[in-house]
């Protein structure tokens, strides 16, 4: 529910060739000059919180402490009080003062999950704090001066959430100064790989035991399967195939039912088709290069020309 570290704690590194992972370090390091409130989108498991972690670590604010905190998980009566803190008996129960987790993360940074979940009264309040750069306790009258810097994350489209109604656009534009997108697994399977690799050591590590490999067959699977909880459930699987397989290797047997299960038929569907898979390429790539086409044929490998006949060919 609350995740709270010093930057020096968390060493993870974000893994992946994917263009998306690429341009997701490439940002990393431009962000790490600005000290600008950031918006991360993505499903959930894709990663939104190690990035917000890693956007903390290459800031100035990197020895200040970094508190996450989950919006959607936290009784909306409650989240005021743990979010703004609260004076002493300010309500039944409250007997000592707390500071708050936004006082909590002053000098560094504050990741907001699940922002969109937040009630309209608490937007309001955390637009006040945003625009004063000071927090009023629950109960209390002076306001309390704060220093930090806002990661909001999400696995909503926020921007529809606005035009909906249901989250304020003030706010939306005070969080989205930079937005970072990650893409669901399914859309960066060359991704799926270097992160069982990865995931391999780390959870060996995590349980001492030896590192395992993958058998081709079995990795043929994962690479095709859908992923729909993302890096986390991939993980999931590596963690379970080490604690119920005994083999060195990881065979299909060593899989679920519903990764292992579904995949001689879903495979063939789980694969966007290439021209499906190169439009998006050709889309993000685009995206990532604020639409400066020869920088993004730059970052595709291809020179202006074919960029352009593919861009027409796609009706891009
Ligand atoms: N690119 C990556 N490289 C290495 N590890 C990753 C990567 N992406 C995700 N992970 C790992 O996957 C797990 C899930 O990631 P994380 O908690 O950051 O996801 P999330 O987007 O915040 O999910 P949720 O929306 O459910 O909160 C974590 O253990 C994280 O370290
Ligand atoms: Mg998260």
């Amino acid at each position: 529910m609350v995740t709270a570290t010093t930057a020096k704690e968390s060493e993870a590194t974000l893994i992946g060739r994917s263009l998306c992972i690429r341009s997701l370090r490439h940002h990393l390091l431009r962000l790490s000059g600005y000290d600008v409130n950031v918006l991360l989108e993505g499903e959930s498991g894709t990663g939104k919180e190690l990035v917000a972690r890693l956007v903390h670590r290459v800031s100035a604010r990197r020895d200040g402490p970094f508190v996450g905190v989950n919006c959607a998980a936290i009784h909306e009566s409650l989240l005021e009080s743990e979010l703004f803190g609260h004076e002493a008996g300010a309500f039944t129960g409250a007997e000592q003062a707390t500071v708050g987790f936004l006082r909590a993360a002053d000098g560094g940074t504050i990741l907001l999950d699940e922002v969109g979940d937040m009630s309209e009264s608490l937007q309001s309040k955390l637009l006040r704090v945003l625009e004063e750069r000071a927090v009023i306790p629950v109960g209390g009258t002076q306001p309390v001066p704060i220093d930090i810097r806002v990661i909001a994350a999400t696995n909503r489209d926020l921007a529809r959430a606005v035009e909906e109604g249901t989250f304020r656009r003030d706010l939306y534009y005070r969080l989205n100064v930079i937005r970072l997108d990650i893409e669901p697994l399914r859309r960066r399977r060359e991704d799926i790989s270097l992160l069982v690799e990865y995931l391999l050591r780390q959870v060996a590590t995590a349980l001492a035991l030896p590192v395992r490999s993958v058998s081709p067959a079995a990795m043929a699977i994962l690479m095709a399967h859908d992923w729909p909880g993302n890096v986390r459930e991939l993980g999931n699987v590596i963690q379970r195939a080490y604690v119920l397989g005994r083999r060195p290797v990881i065979e299909p047997e060593d899989l679920p039912t519903d990764v292992f299960g579904g995949a001689t038929e879903a495979g063939a569907e789980a694969f966007a088709p290439l021209q499906v898979a190169l439009r998006d390429h050709i889309c993000l790539a685009l995206e990532v290069s604020n639409g400066v086409r020869s920088q993004a044929a730059r970052l595709l490998g291809i020179d202006r020309k074919s960029l352009w006949r593919m861009m027409r060919r796609f009706d891009l």
